[in-house]
């Protein structure tokens, strides 16, 4: 797995969501992106998956993404979840897993198994037959998370993934991402505000501010860098 943006961006209008950005994820990695609202983070995530058209170029194991659609990323080995849940309401637990299987693979049916095993990996078992508008936030984002395990991904985008969850659903979903890097063997990329998590998650943190790269390296240094401070941290953040 490797994922190399070169040079991109994108404008909306006159404003520049993300303006001529240059990074690398390398195999493996847990990536940490941040940055003020409206840096350009989901803008950026909507580049790799393809619902944006934009200029510069993204390479995946460098192939080049640049003008595919979003279903051939996704069977590429990209899979994302969003920062507020889509799911098919209707649905079941068990049915919008399916569903991103469809979405991830040439074959026509998934195997009932690997459904199966990607809900109890979740830790969903006990709503497998509900309907995805009856659940708990939280539940709502195990979901969102089982759909884009279930079209087998090498490369996984979460945004914001824990925002609106209380302490121990926090916790329960740290497990869980730490599980999928490390049982799953399965690169992440995951925006969040939380520092303190992206910090003791991430080994690479990218904070970005009005599309632009602001600092990128490990998180201990990057939340000492005196320009990350001035534009997201606060001089009196801990
Ligand atoms: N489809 C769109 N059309 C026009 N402007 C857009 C569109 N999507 C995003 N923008 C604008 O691009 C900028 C970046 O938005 P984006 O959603 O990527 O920010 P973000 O970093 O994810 O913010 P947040 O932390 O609030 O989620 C914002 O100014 C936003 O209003
Ligand atoms: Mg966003």
């Amino acid at each position: 797995m490797s994922l190399k943006c070169s040079h991109i961006s994108k404008q909306f209008g006159r404003l520049k969501a993300v303006d001529t950005l240059n990074f690398e994820v390398q195999t493996g990695e847990i990536f940490g992106i941040a940055g003020p609202n409206g840096a350009g983070k989901t803008t950026l995530f909507n580049m790799i998956t393809g619902m944006y058209t934009y200029s510069g170029s993204i390479a995946f194991d460098g192939r080049e993404l640049n003008g595919l659609p979003a279903y051939r990323i996704c069977r590429a080995g990209i899979a994302r979840t969003f920062q507020i849940p889509q799911l098919f309401a209707s649905l079941s637990v068990s049915d919008n897993i399916r569903a991103g299987a469809h979405f991830g693979s040439r074959r026509n049916k998934p195997e009932a198994e690997t459904i199966e095993e990607i809900i109890d990996f979740v830790g969903l078992g006990e709503h497998r037959d509900h309907k995805a508008a009856h659940l708990k936030l939280l539940d709502k984002k195990l979901a969102m998370i089982g759909a884009a395990l279930a079209t087998h991904p090498r490369l996984l985008l979460l945004d914001e993934p824990i925002a609106g969850l209380n302490p121990s659903e926090i916790t329960q979903s740290l497990e869980l991402f730490y599980r999928i890097n490390q049982e799953l063997g399965i690169t992440i990329l995951i925006i969040e505000h939380f520092m303190k998590v992206l910090t003791e998650l991430s080994q690479q943190l990218l904070i970005l501010e009005n599309g632009k790269k602001v600092c990128l390296g490990p998180p201990h240094e990057v939340t000492r860098d005196q320009r990350v401070i001035e534009c997201y941290l606060g001089e009196d953040h801990d």
